[in-house]
C-alpha cells in the first residue's frame, strides 16, 4: 500500500483590523503631502491605527487568531503550533506568539516569532507547510500581525503615509488530495539591509539618549532602489514560479500580493499575465500592513475562493526578502 503525500492546506482565515483610520487628509495637516501624491505614487487613500494605552500586536493577533477558531469550528486547544510573523513583537523577548497564544487559550501549542518583513507571511507559511507535511502536526496557525504606527515617524513624509496596522492568519491541515501548499520560491539577500530597517534598538545599537533624539528606533527606508529591488524580484520569482510548475496566467485565479505600492502589484500582475480584476488589492485602505497584508486579503476574499483555485502569493520586503508560493485552495 502506498501512502498518499501530505500536503498543507489552508483551512480557515480569520482577521483583525483596528477600527482608527488614519486618512490622507489627515496627513496632509500632519506633514508636506497631498491626497493626489499618495494616491498616484502608491495607491493609498486611509489606513487603520491601533489605537490606546497598552494596546501592542499581540492585541490584533490574539481577535484573528479567535475569529479563524470559530470559523473552522475549533477550540483553540486544539492548535499543535502558532507562527508569529512580525517585525513589530510587543517586546524584543519573549516572543509574541506565545503572548498571543496565553490571550486566546492556545495551552497545548509551541510557537515562536518569525522576522521577514514583508515576506515574514510567506516565510512562516512555508515554515509551517513542512511542519505539516512531517506528519507530527495536524495544526499549525500562521499569524502576521503587525502594528507600524509604533515605529513609524509621522514627522517623515516619505514612510508615514505608506504604513498600518492589522493582522491576518490562516490555519493549516493535513490533507492528502492534494490540496493546500504545492510550492515556493523564497530568496533572501542581506546586502539589501542598508535600504530599509531599523537602525537602533537592536544589539548593534542598544536604545540610547543618542539614538532616540537621531529618531533612530522608528523605520529607515530609501524608497527608489526597494522599489526597485521589489518591482524586479517580486515578478521575477512569481514568473518563476508558474514556469516551473508548467503554468501561466490562465491557470491561476488569483494573486495576492503583498501590497506595499500599487505600482509594484501591477508590475507583478503583468509580467504574470494576468487581468487586474485577477488582483487582490485592498492597499487603497489599509496601506502596508508588512507581514498582515497577504492573509488580510485572503480573509477579505474569503467568500470569493472556491475549492480548486490556484492562487499565488507574492511578496517582497525589508532584508531584503522576498519570494512566491503556489496555494491550490482547498475550500
Ligand atoms: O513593503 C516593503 C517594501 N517596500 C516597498 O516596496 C516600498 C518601495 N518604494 C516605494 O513604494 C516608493 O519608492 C515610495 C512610495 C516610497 C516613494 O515613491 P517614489 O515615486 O519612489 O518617490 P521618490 O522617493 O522618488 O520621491 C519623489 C519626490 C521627491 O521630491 P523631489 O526630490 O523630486 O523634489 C520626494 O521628496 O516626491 C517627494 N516626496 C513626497 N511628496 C509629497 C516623498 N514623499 C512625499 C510625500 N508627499 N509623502
Amino acid at each position: 500500500m502506498t501512502t498518499k503525500k501530505i500536503t498543507a492546506a489552508i483551512t480557515a482565515v480569520g482577521g483583525f483590523v483596528p477600527e482608527d483610520k488614519l486618512t490622507n487628509a489627515d496627513l496632509e495637516k500632519m506633514v508636506e503631502t497631498t491626497d493626489e501624491w499618495i494616491k498616484t505614487r502608491t495607491g493609498i487613500s486611509e489606513r487603520r491605527i491601533l489605537k490606546g494605552e497598552g494596546k501592542a500586536s499581540s492585541d490584533m493577533g490574539a481577535p484573528a487568531v479567535i475569529d479563524l477558531c470559530h470559523r473552522r469550528g475549533i477550540d483553540p486547544l486544539e492548535i499543535d503550533c502558532l507562527i508569529c510573523c512580525t517585525v513589530t513583537p510587543d517586546m524584543l523577548f519573549p516572543a509574541t506568539a506565545n503572548i498571543i497564544c496565553d490571550k486566546v487559550g492556545a495551552k497545548n501549542a509551541w510557537g515562536f516569532d518569525l522576522e521577514a518583513a514583508c515576506s515574514g507571511f510567506l516565510f512562516g507559511v512555508t515554515t509551517g507547510a513542512a511542519l505539516i507535511e512531517s506528519g507530527r502536526y495536524k495544526k499549525v496557525v500562521i499569524v502576521g500581525t503587525d502594528k507600524m504606527s509604533a515605529i513609524t515617524d509621522y514627522s517623515d513624509r516619505t514612510t508615514c503615509i505608506l504604513f498600518g496596522d492589522a493582522a491576518a492568519c490562516i490555519l493549516l491541515e493535513p490533507n492528502t488530495e492534494g490540496y493546500g501548499i504545492l510550492d515556493s520560491l523564497l530568496k533572501s539577500d542581506g546586502s539589501g539591509r542598508d535600504y530599509l530597517y531599523m537602525r537602533a534598538g537592536g544589539s548593534l545599537k542598544p536604545p540610547s539618549m543618542e539614538t532616540l533624539a537621531a529618531k533612530e528606533h522608528f523605520i529607515y527606508q530609501d524608497g527608489q532602489p526597494v522599489f526597485k529591488f521589489a518591482v524586479k524580484g517580486m515578478a521575477d520569482v512569481s514568473a518563476e514560479l508558474l514556469e516551473r510548475n508548467n503554468l501561466t496566467g490562465d491557470d491561476i485565479a488569483w494573486l495576492v500580493p503583498h501590497q506595499a505600492n500599487k505600482r509594484i502589484i501591477d508590475a507583478t500582475a503583468n509580467r504574470m499575465g494576468l487581468s487586474q480584476d485577477k488582483v487582490m488589492l485592498n492597499i487603497q485602505r489599509y496601506g502596508n500592513t508588512t507581514a498582515a497584508t497577504i492573509p488580510l486579503c485572503l480573509w477579505e476574499w474569503k467568500h470569493e475562493l472556491n475549492k480548486g483555485d490556484l492562487i499565488v502569493l507574492a511578496a517582497f520586503g525589508g532584508g531584503f526578502t522576498w519570494g512566491a508560493t503556489l496555494v491550490k485552495w482547498a475550500y
